[in-house]
């Protein structure tokens, strides 16, 4: 198996995060354009007893696409049932999920653009007008029949809007896009999880661990946990300047919060390509990787911080990635 990297946004296998997550709108930190506007839509649609409109969030993994969904369900007060676009195999697995639901339920479809094109078909009527379209029999006799959903919300997740068939993301009333987390906002919830572990953390530490941590809560969160263990063995206990930045040397995230696979991807495109422009498949080749993985997973963070560049030709490293690696870029010809 692969090992997992400490700073991959994604979900690692069997990642406790649920006591982290904050519960209300109110709790939660950062992303506030997105909750203002949520705030809003919430309140509108409790005074009218209504089902919240449909909601899409997309952005980078680990930014808290998950949390939100439960804190709308919390919100109106109801049930937040979850599922994924690799689950849902079949039209009727999806049928009878919807059939399950109760009036203004949520129903939560996490990495909805792998959907296959049979199931997107049936969410579409059940998205517009909260039906489920059947057909009985086969043939000439076959019978079309159209069955009453409740109200119900659904909320999708994507790590890209631009992966999801156009169809289906008109659909969504509210289409929402999460950034990365501002380096105040992180410290705030290093903070804030450091609390909830009784984990007992210096200012400095807190902004450190913010700073190393890829505007990424779920990274911070794990960061800390494995400061923890280190704080508990090499010190007292308490996360200190010092502690905190001993530990991240052990775990090898650099001072900007980037581990040996992003070096060896700025690398690469400095070794072995001039430093670019070279395709995305080239590179992908070039480390292991699939496409989808560098374009989802490694570029976002380098491209945010402006190690590299995506051009018409490939990509680009730029003169803050050779920095970075301690190189001279190459002159202008
Ligand atoms: N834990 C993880 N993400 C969070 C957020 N955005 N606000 C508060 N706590 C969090």
């Amino acid at each position: 198996m692969a090992e997992e990297r400490i700073v991959a946004g994604q979900r690692h296998g069997r990642e406790a995060e649920g006591s982290l997550r904050p519960q209300r709108l109110q709790d939660y930190i950062g992303q506030v354009r997105v909750k203002e506007r949520l705030a809003v839509f919430l309140e509108a649609a409790l005074n009218r007893r209504d089902a919240l409109d449909h909601v899409l969030l997309y952005g980078p993994p680990g930014l808290g696409k998950t949390t939100l969904a439960q804190i709308i369900a919390n919100e109106m007060g109801v049930n937040l049932r979850f599922t994924s676009g690799p689950a849902v195999e079949r039209p009727g697995d999806l049928a009878s999920i919807l059939t399950n639901l109760e009036e203004r339920e949520i129903l939560f479809v996490d990495e909805i653009h792998r959907l296959s094109r049979p199931v997107e078909e049936v969410l579409y009527p059940a998205m517009e007008d909260f039906a489920l379209d059947l057909v009985l029999g086969k043939g000439p006799g076959a019978k079309a029949l159209r069955l009453d959903l409740p109200r119900f919300t659904l909320i999708g997740a994507t790590t890209r809007a631009g992966m999801i068939a156009a169809p289906l993301r008109d659909r969504f009333g509210v289409v929402m896009h999460l950034d990365f987390y501002a380096g105040e906002e992180l410290a705030q919830i290093v903070e804030r999880t450091a609390r909830v572990f009784g984990i007992d953390i210096e200012t400095e530490a807190a902004a450190e661990v913010a700073r190393r941590s890829r505007g990424t809560p779920r990274i911070a969160n794990r960061l800390l946990r494995r400061l923890r263990d280190y704080a508990e063995v090499r010190g007292d206990g308490v996360l200190t300047l010092d502690i905190v930045q001993e530990g991240l040397y052990l775990l090898d995230v650099d001072r900007l919060g980037l581990d040996a696979v992003d070096r060896r991807l700025l690398h690469h495109m400095a070794a072995d390509y001039g430093g670019g422009p070279v395709g995305l498949e080239t590179l992908a080749a070039a480390m292991g990787e699939e496409p989808g993985t560098l374009e989802d997973v490694y570029e976002p963070y380098l491209l945010q911080q402006g190690f590299l560049q995506r051009t018409p030709r490939g990509r680009v490293l730029t003169p803050r990635g050779y920095l970075h690696l301690d190189l001279a870029a190459p002159k202008e010809s």
